[in-house]
C-alpha cells in the first residue's frame, strides 16, 4: 500500500506538471482525489490493516492528498495567468466607441419646488415635521374639528373631503394644517416647523385644480410671536423664491384656525403689476394664506394663549410651481410627459 500510495504521488504530481488547462487538472483531480478516485480506493481499505499500519498509511493517504491538492492550486494559479496574459494580448479595447446611453433620470418638479422652499424655511430655523405628524390618512377630528372648523363649515361636505371606508370620521386630508395639531399634541413651545406633503380634495378636474396636490405648511408659536414676525418671515420667503425686489401685499382675509387672517400676494411675475390674464388684470398673484394661530386652537393642543402666541401659513405648491415657471395647466404635473418632465 504504501508502494501504491507512492506510485500516485509520483503519477499524479508528473500528470498535473504537465497540465495544460485548467480542465485538465479538473480531470486530474477527478482521478485522484474525488471521492471515486484512486486516492479514496486506498482510503476505503485501510479497515483491513492492524492498527499499527491503519496509522501509518492513514498519516501517509493523508499526506499524499495534501501535497496534490497544493500542486493543483499552485498550478491552477500558473495556468490562470498564462491564459489571462494571452487573452489581454489577444484582446484590444476601443476608447473611440461611444458609450451606452443611459437616459438620466431627474428630480419632478413638484419634488424640486418642495426642496426649494424646505431648504428657504430651513435656513430661517424651521425644521421638518416628523412624517407621523403629518399622515395623509386622518381625521375628521384633526383635519377639521381642532382647527376650529365649526362643525357645519362647507369644507366638511361630502362633495369636498373624501370620505372613507376605514372607520366613520376618517378622510384623505385636505389640507396639511393638521400637522400643526399633530405637532403641537407632542411638542411643547417653542415649535418652529414645516410639512410637507399631499392633499385630497373632490374637485372636478381641470387646468387649475385637480383632486390631488400638494401643500407646505408652517407653524411657529413661542412667546412674544407678533403679526410682524409673520410678516418678516414671509416676506422673506418670497424674496427668496420669487427673487428680490418683488413687492408683497398682505390682505385681510379668514381661516377658521388663524385670528387675524391674511392672504399673501406678490406682485404678478408675468405683467409687473400692469394687470394681465395671468393676474386676472389685478397686478397681484395670490400665492399663500396665513394667520396668527387661533387661542382656540392653542387652547385644544393645551398650549395657553396667554403666555403662547404663533403664525401659521399654509402654500400650494403646484401654484407656486405654475406661477414661477409659467406653466398654465396643473394636469401636466401628473400626466407624466417626459417632454415636459425633462424642461426642469
Ligand atoms: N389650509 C389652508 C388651505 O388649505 C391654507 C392655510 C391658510 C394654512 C392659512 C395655514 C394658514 O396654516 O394659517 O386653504
Amino acid at each position: 500500500m504504501k508502494e501504491n500510495l507512492e506510485l500516485i504521488l509520483r503519477n499524479a504530481s508528473e500528470e498535473i506538471n504537465n497540465a495544460q488547462s485548467m480542465q485538465n487538472l479538473e480531470d486530474i483531480k477527478l482521478k485522484y482525489l474525488s471521492r471515486k478516485g484512486e486516492l479514496n480506493s486506498i482510503k476505503k481499505n485501510l479497515k483491513d490493516l492492524s492498527d499499527e499500519d491503519k496509522r501509518i498509511i492513514g498519516a501517509l493517504a493523508n499526506k499524499v492528498s495534501n501535497e496534490l491538492e497544493e500542486l493543483i492550486t499552485n498550478k491552477n494559479e500558473e495556468i490562470y495567468k498564462k491564459e489571462l496574459n494571452i487573452k489581454l494580448n489577444q484582446e484590444k479595447i476601443d476608447i473611440t466607441l461611444p458609450s451606452d446611453y443611459r437616459p438620466q433620470g431627474k428630480v419632478h418638479p413638484l419634488t424640486q419646488t418642495v426642496n426649494e422652499i424646505v431648504e428657504i424655511f430651513q435656513g430661517m430655523g424651521f425644521s421638518l415635521v416628523r412624517p407621523e405628524n403629518s399622515p395623509e390618512v386622518e381625521t375628521e377630528y384633526i383635519n377639521f374639528d381642532m382647527l376650529n372648523f365649526p362643525p357645519d363649515h362647507p369644507a366638511k361636505d361630502m362633495q369636498d373631503t373624501f370620505y372613507t371606508k376605514v372607520a366613520p370620521n376618517v378622510i384623505l386630508r385636505s389640507q396639511t394644517s393638521g400637522a400643526q395639531i399633530r405637532q403641537m399634541l407632542n411638542q411643547k413651545p417653542p415649535v418652529r416647523v414645516i410639512s410637507p406633503g399631499r392633499v385630497y380634495r373632490c374637485e372636478s378636474v381641470s387646468a387649475r385644480k385637480n383632486n390631488l396636490f400638494h401643500q407646505i405648511e408652517g407653524l411657529l408659536v413661542d412667546t412674544n410671536i407678533s403679526f410682524g414676525d409673520l410678516k418678516g418671515i414671509l416676506n422673506e420667503f418670497v424674496r427668496i423664491y420669487f427673487g428680490s425686489n418683488r413687492p408683497t401685499r398682505f390682505r385681510a382675509s379668514y381661516f377658521p384656525f388663524t385670528e387675524p387672517s391674511a392672504e399673501v400676494d406678490v406682485q404678478c411675475i408675468m405683467c409687473g403689476g400692469k394687470g394681465c390674464r395671468t393676474c386676472s388684470g389685478t397686478g397681484w398673484l395670490e400665492v399663500l394664506g396665513s394667520g396668527m394661530v387661533h387661542a382656540n386652537v392653542l387652547r385644544n393642543v393645551g398650549i395657553d394663549p396667554e403666555v403662547y402666541s404663533g403664525f401659521a401659513f399654509g402654500m400650494g405648491v403646484e401654484r407656486l410651481t405654475m406661477l414661477k415657471y409659467a406653466i398654465n395647466d396643473i394636469r401636466l404635473f401628473f400626466n407624466n410627459d417626459i417632454r415636459f418632465l425633462k424642461q426642469f
